[in-house]
C-alpha cells in the first residue's frame, strides 16, 4: 500500500523531533505492506526569513497532493506576531481540517511525573479532546486598530453538527461510555446553539451518557477528577486551552500528540507543543508527542488501529528504560532526543518482527 506523506519539520525543536517520527515510519515500512513516499514541504519562520512567505507554493502543492502531513512546529523568536504561525491556520482552513483530535493518557510509568496527587489521579487519566478546529474566535473575523479591537465568535449549525457527530462516533468506536460537552452557554450565544445541537445529536446515541460543563468549571474538574472524563467535545478556543492543561497532566508538553483531521481526506498530524526556542538545538526535546502523532496517523488516516497500538506499546516499553530530561527519573537513563527515538524504534521493530 503506497502512501505519500508530506513532511514539514518547521522551526526549533520541530527539526529535532520529526526525524524521530520518520524513524517510526521507516520501521512500519520494513515490517508491513506499507510503502511511504516522504516529501519535504518546508514551512514556517525560517522559510519566511529566506523567501518572504511561510508557506512556499511548492510546499503547499506537496501537502495538497499528499495522503497525510506530519508536521513539527513553527515559530521563531523576534518575528512579528503570527508571521510564522499563520501557516498552520492556512493548512487547517484550506484543507477544512475541522477535527482537532487530542488524546491524553497518563502511562503508569509516568505517574511520578503527573503534577497531581495520587488521590486526584484516581483510576488514571485517559481523555480524548475533540476540538472544533475551523470556526469560532480563531476564524479571524474582526478588526484591529489603535483604539479598538474585536474578533467575532461565529459558529454555524453545520460546523457544530459535524464536530459533535464526530465526537460521538469516536466515543462509540473507542468504547467510551460518556461524552462531555464544554461550553459557556450561560453567557455566549454560540455556546447556546452548540448545546442545543449537542443534545439533538446525543439523542441518536442512546448508549452514551452525556454531560454539559461550563468551561470555567471544567478547568477545575479536569484537575479535580480527571478520571471522570472520556471523550470531551468543545469549541476552538476552549479546546486549545484545556488540551494544553491536559497535556501537562500526562507529564510533559512533549508527550502529547494531535491530529488535524478531515475524515477521509488529507489530514495533518503534529505534537501539540511549539518550537520551544528555550531548548532548541540541544537534542533534549521529547520526541514522544511526534511518535504518538504517527500512531494517530496510522489509526485515523490509514485505518491501522493495531499498528497504532504497537507504536503505543513500544513507547510504554521504552519509558521503563530511559527518558528525555523533561520526564526524567533518577533510576533510569536520561536520553537525548535521538537516543529515545532509537529506543522506541527498536522496541517497535522487536514487536513487529514477531
Ligand atoms: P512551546 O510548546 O514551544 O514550549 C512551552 C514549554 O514546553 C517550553 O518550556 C518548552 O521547552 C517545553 N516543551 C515543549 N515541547 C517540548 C518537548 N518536546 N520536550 C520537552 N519540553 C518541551 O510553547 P511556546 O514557548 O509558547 O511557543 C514557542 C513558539 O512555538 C512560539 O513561536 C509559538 O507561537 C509556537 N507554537 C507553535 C505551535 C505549532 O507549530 N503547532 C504550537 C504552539 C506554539
Ligand atoms: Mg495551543
Amino acid at each position: 500500500m503506497k502512501k505519500i506523506i508530506a513532511i514539514t519539520k518547521g522551526d526549533g525543536i520541530g527539526k529535532e523531533v520529526i526525524p524521530e517520527g520518520i524513524k517510526i515510519l521507516k520501521i512500519i515500512e520494513n515490517y508491513s505492506e506499507f510503502e511511504f513516499e516522504l516529501k519535504e514541504a518546508p514551512a514556517g519562520g525560517e522559510v519566511w526569513k529566506q523567501t518572504g512567505t511561510n508557506m512556499p507554493e511548492k510546499s503547499w502543492k506537496i501537502i495538497k497532493d499528499s495522503d497525510a502531513l506530519l508536521f513539527g512546529a513553527i515559530g521563531i523568536p523576534g518575528l512579528p506576531q503570527g508571521v510564522a504561525e499563520s501557516a498552520i491556520f492556512k493548512i487547517r482552513q484550506e484543507l477544512d481540517l475541522y477535527v482537532n483530535l487530542r488524546p491524553i493518557k497518563l502511562y503508569d510509568a509516568l505517574r511520578d511525573r503527573c503534577p497531581l496527587k495520587d488521590e486526584y489521579i484516581g483510576e488514571g487519566i485517559s481523555i480524548t479532546f475533540v476540538r472544533e478546529n475551523t470556526e469560532g474566535l480563531y476564524r479571524k473575523i474582526g478588526e484591529l486598530n489603535d483604539d479598538e479591537a474585536h474578533n467575532i465568535m461565529k459558529y454555524t449549525r453545520k460546523g457544530c453538527e459535524r464536530i459533535i457527530k464526530y465526537a460521538f462516533d469516536y466515543a462509540k468506536k473507542n468504547g467510551h461510555k460518556k461524552v462531555t460537552s464544554v461550553d459557556k452557554a450561560n453567557l455566549l450565544y454560540p455556546s447556546q446553539l452548540w448545546r442545543k445541537i449537542f443534545h439533538e445529536i446525543a439523542s441518536d446515541y442512546p448508549d452514551q451518557k452525556t454531560e454539559d460543563i461550563y468551561i470555567d468549571a471544567f478547568c477545575q474538574w479536569l484537575i479535580r477528577a480527571p478520571s471522570s472524563f472520556q471523550t470531551v467535545v468543545t469549541g476552538n478556543m476552549f479546546g486549545d486551552i484545556i488540551s494544553d492543561e491536559g497535556a501537562f497532566l500526562i507529564g510533559s508538553m512533549g508527550m502529547a500528540s494531535s491530529g488535524n483531521i478531515h475524515p477521509g481526506k488529507i489530514s495533518m498530524y503534529e505534537p501539540i507543543h511549539g518550537s520551544a526556542p528555550d531548548i532548541a538545538g540541544k537534542n533534549i526535546a521529547n520526541p514522544i508527542g511526534t511518535i504518538l502523532s504517527v500512531k494517530l496517523m496510522m489509526q485515523e488516516s490509514f485505518n491501522q488501529p493495531k499498528m497504532g497500538n504497537e507504536i503505543e506499546i513500544a513507547v510504554k516499553e521504552a519509558l521503563n528504560e530511559g527518558r528525555t530530561v523533561d520526564i526524567k527519573n533518577p533510576n533510569l537513563k536520561t536520553l537525548s532526543t535521538k537516543e529515545l527515538g532509537d529506543l522506541i524504534a527498536s522496541k517497535l521493530k522487536n514487536r513487529l518482527k514477531k
